[in-house]
């Protein structure tokens, strides 16, 4: 599904490499993880894959579905099925959580040659996914992310990736801020999501967020490279050390 190879970026305006030649595949069915300390290029990763301009990719390829993705805008890769989630969500006064995803599904549908949602199919998605989160119907009226609490925040996130339902999602969780009851949203979230037909990958600093959800691969990032991988061993074996031994 994603095929990463060799990727080098930049930050545009400084012209400082912050990836320095990642390899990385994910298939279909498969939970990816991403850990490593701070400042090791998790989000920058992330942001290059959605299409983030303040970034440049100055050698490698990001192929999505077998085709390079590296020329197409943010909007158009997710329109192709990848869905980021953001660290810091914006406030959109007047706009419902309800009317925003709708407007997202749509422009989605759109670039498909798709009619908008009936209204009718719309409301059941709605509530289907709305259920699975425990979402109540006031919150759905509610100002996008006007005064929202961080568990709402991150409720609002994974409704929006359950609502689009893209091929890929990718989660970058803060490293911070992350209290036990927005884990279990995150976890139950993904859980629900995840089939065979689609990936995840998840950029973390929480060991325990991979006890809710297992990963099939866990990978490190540091100083801009993949440099070890394994299996969900390798994150309990990271929460007991620490990075420094796989560091030189
Ligand atoms: N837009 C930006 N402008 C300036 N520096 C940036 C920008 N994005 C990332 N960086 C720098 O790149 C490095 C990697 O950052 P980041 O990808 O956020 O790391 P992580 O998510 O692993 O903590 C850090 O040194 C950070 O300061
Ligand atoms: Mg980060």
């Amino acid at each position: 599904m994603l095929k990463i190879n060799n990727l080098h970026a930049e930050i545009k305006e400084e012209g400082i490499e912050i990836l320095k030649g990642i390899n990385l595949e994910i298939k279909p069915g498969e939970v990816h993880a991403i850990m490593g300390p701070n400042g090791a290029g998790k989000s920058t990763l992330s942001a290059v894959i959605a299409g983030k301009d303040d970034y440049e990719v100055t050698q490698g390829d990001i192929q999505f579905e077998g085709n390079s993705i590296l020329e197409d805008a943010p909007e158009d890769r997710a329109h192709k099925g990848i869905f980021m989630s953001f660290q810091y969500p914006v406030e959109i006064p007047g706009v419902t959580v309800t009317n925003f995803i709708k407007a997202a599904l749509n422009e989605t549908r759109k670039a498909h040659g798709l009619e908008d949602l009936p209204a009718k199919e719309l409301l059941a998605l709605v509530r289907e996914n709305s259920e699975k989160l425990s979402i109540r119907k006031d919150f759905l009226g509610r100002s996008l992310n006007d005064g929202f609490s961080g568990g709402e925040k991150k409720r609002n996130e994974i409704f929006q990736m359950l609502m689009l339902n893209p091929k890929l999602a990718i989660l970058d969780e803060t490293d911070s801020g992350l209290d036990i009851d927005a884990l279990r949203i995150v976890a139950d979230g993904v859980n629900s999501f995840k089939n065979e037909g689609n990936a995840v990958l998840l950029i973390t600093h929480y060991q325990r967020l991979l006890d809710y959800i297992k990963p099939d691969f866990v990978h490190v990032l540091a100083d801009g490279k993949i440099i070890k991988t394994g299996d969900k061993s390798l994150a309990l074996e990271l929460e007991e050390k620490g990075y420094d031994w796989l560091l030189n």
